[in-house]
């Protein structure tokens, strides 16, 4: 049916920050909210998609027909992403942290004679770019790319580096982005560029959604 062009098609979406263990109490992570990620999985289930959300640590709710797993770390949401495959569509919006500690210390550090503790970072998996370029592929994979200068030469750049098919770029110097209801959004592609006027972040994800369908179709 002509209202739901996505049914029968399977979409993974990542959303929300990943949380990386320093101790057992203590997490490096940043200030994504995961609204986007979460706007944009709400508006393919309506299309009719199956959608697996993979969501890292954030306090919304589950969209409506969507299958939620939770995680914390980059690499348990890469493996929840494998996990998930096959799939027709994958859209990566979590902010992902780039590093995370080199090790977990097993009981809570303690402040002492030595001062504070020197932190060894390791790069994380990129989850975009490994779902980009693995197997089996997604038909059409879709990063985010949030940036505070150049937004649309680094998006073009992202793409052929990811080996995605779009990149969603957004200024996340104009305030109220970040942890914000609106969004205004570039969707680059190979083909060009496309500047979406300043929305709310649900309109966005409806009108992502739908552009989405159309190039399945
Ligand atoms: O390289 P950068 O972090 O700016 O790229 C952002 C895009 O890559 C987003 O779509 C984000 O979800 C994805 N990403 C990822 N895994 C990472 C880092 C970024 O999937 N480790």
């Amino acid at each position: 049916p002509a209202a739901k062009p996505l049914a029968g098609r399977r979409a993974i979406v990542t959303a929300g920050p990943t949380a990386e263990p320093i101790d057992p109490v203590r997490v490096l992570t940043n200030r994504s909210s995961g609204k986007q990620g979460f706007a944009i999985a709400a508006a393919l289930a309506e299309l009719g998609a199956d959608v697996t959300l993979v969501a890292g640590p954030v306090a919304l709710a589950t969209p409506l027909g969507v299958k939620r797993v939770d995680v914390e770390t980059a690499r348990e949401m890469l493996a929840a992403c494998e996990a998930a495959l096959p799939a027709d569509i994958c859209v990566c919006v979590a902010a992902v942290s780039d590093w995370r500690p080199e090790t977990e210390a097993g009981s809570k550090m303690k402040k002492g004679a030595d001062g504070p503790p020197a932190l060894t970072l390791v790069e994380n998996p990129d989850i975009l770019a490994t779902l980009s370029n693995g197997f089996p592929r997604p038909k059409l994979v879709v990063g985010f790319a949030a940036e505070t200068d150049n937004v649309e030469a680094y998006a073009q750049a992202k793409l052929a580096k990811k080996g995605c098919d779009w990149i969603v770029a957004n200024d996340v110097s104009i305030t109220g982005t970040m942890g914000g209801d609106d969004n205004a959004v570039s969707i680059v592609t190979p083909q060009g560029i496309e500047r979406w006027e300043r929305t709310a972040k649900s309109d966005v994800a409806r009108k992502l959604a739908t552009r989405m369908a159309e190039e399945l179709s």
